[in-house]
């Protein structure tokens, strides 16, 4: 055995170890380089080749060759085993990855709550009308028959742009906007977003959603508002919900009321939600005002009417059970994924 084929067993052997424990396609190119490359060992050996004594040249070739083609494939297979472990080249594909996930978002649970409100108020035979968030202050004050100086019209209460226009404390509003653009009868819903300036806390928020109701037609009766109030009740929680009319005042409404659920949470027995008093209360209601029916031109001896506005928030924590209100605007996912 000559001294080039002890150098080409000598380098396969490093080669196979080399190739072995090659972790990456710059470990595999470098040993490319070491032995095929133009400075490589095999072309220096080539060169060699010429003072092999013509005896030994079969056998030297022979073991040239076959050493150069194992080179080869040593560096081929450690290429494929790299790429298929997906470090090599970059581009490789693992069929066997998980794919990813597509996160498809769903409401949110306010809007599934208000949509639920308009589908219970549409059994009854309300349809849906919207008015807008800016408002003016004729449309959200003065045609309610709210006076000038009524505090709700602070501006420590009430969001004012420059121009006088203010951002809606109320959905009020859109029950002047219907009268003034339908003759009745009239039955509507209107649920929106409304804004107030108060500081934010468990229960309060500076914008929230309240859902108007307005019924106008001849013969209309507190019994007729008692009970879509009482069908309203049990629809949404349930024929156990009792509902209780308290005394109340409201500039567009006569007589008013507010309204109360028997807490939903311990049954009416009462506990911290309903501050042990048994009951919750849901929102303002009210028999129309004559003075209003005035400010759109209905004739208040020949039509009378009911609404009411109810906080969404408030009944979205009932049915869901979110002891604060905050939750609901922070828009974690992972509060949010639970609805
Ligand atoms: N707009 C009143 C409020 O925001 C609620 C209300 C609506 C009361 C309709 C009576 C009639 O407090």
């Amino acid at each position: 055995m000559n001294a080039i084929i002890e150098k080409i067993n000598q380098a396969l052997a490093d080669a196979e170890r080399r190739a072995g424990e090659a972790a990456d396609a710059a470990a595999v190119e470098q040993l490319r380089i070491d032995y095929l490359g133009r400075n490589g060992l095999f072309p220096a050996l080539s060169r060699e080749m010429g003072q092999v004594p013509p005896e030994e040249r079969r056998e030297t070739g022979c073991a040239f060759n076959a050493g150069r083609g194992k080179i080869q494939e040593l560096i081929e297979n450690a290429a494929a085993r790299l790429k298929a472990a997906g470090s090599g080249s970059g581009d490789a594909i693992d069929l066997t990855l998980p794919g990813r996930r597509w996160k498809a978002g769903h409401k949110h649970p306010i809007t599934m709550l208000a949509d639920e409100c308009v589908a219970v108020f549409r059994r009854m035979g309300f349809i849906v009308a919207e008015g807008p968030e800016i408002e003016d202050i004729y449309h959200n004050f003065d045609a309610l028959n709210t006076p000038a100086d009524h505090p709700s019209r602070d501006p420590q209460d009430t969001f004012y742009f420059a121009d006088g226009r203010i951002l809606r404390t109320q959905t009020s509003p859109v029950q002047i906007r219907v009268m003034e653009s339908h003759q009745p009868p009239v039955r509507i819903v209107a649920p929106g977003r409304v804004f107030r300036r108060d500081t934010p806390d468990a229960t309060h928020g500076m914008n929230f959603h309240q859902i108007e109701g307005l019924y106008v037609d001849r013969g209309v009766s507190m019994a007729d508002l008692k009970s879509v109030l009482q069908t309203f009740a049990t629809e949404m929680y349930g024929p156990k919900v009792k509902i209780r009319l308290r005394p109340h005042f409201f500039p567009f409404t006569e007589p008013s009321v507010e309204y109360d659920f028997s807490c939903i949470m311990c049954g009416g027995k009462g506990c911290p939600v309903c501050k042990h008093s048994g009951w919750i209360e849901i929102a303002g209601a009210g028999m129309v005002d004559p003075a209003v029916f005035a400010n759109v031109g209905y004739d208040p001896e020949k039509w009378t009417g009911f609404a009411f506005g109810m906080g969404i928030e408030r009944l979205a924590m009932l049915r869901y059970r979110i002891p604060d209100l905050r939750l609901l605007y922070e828009n974690d996912v992972r509060f949010l994924e639970q609805f």
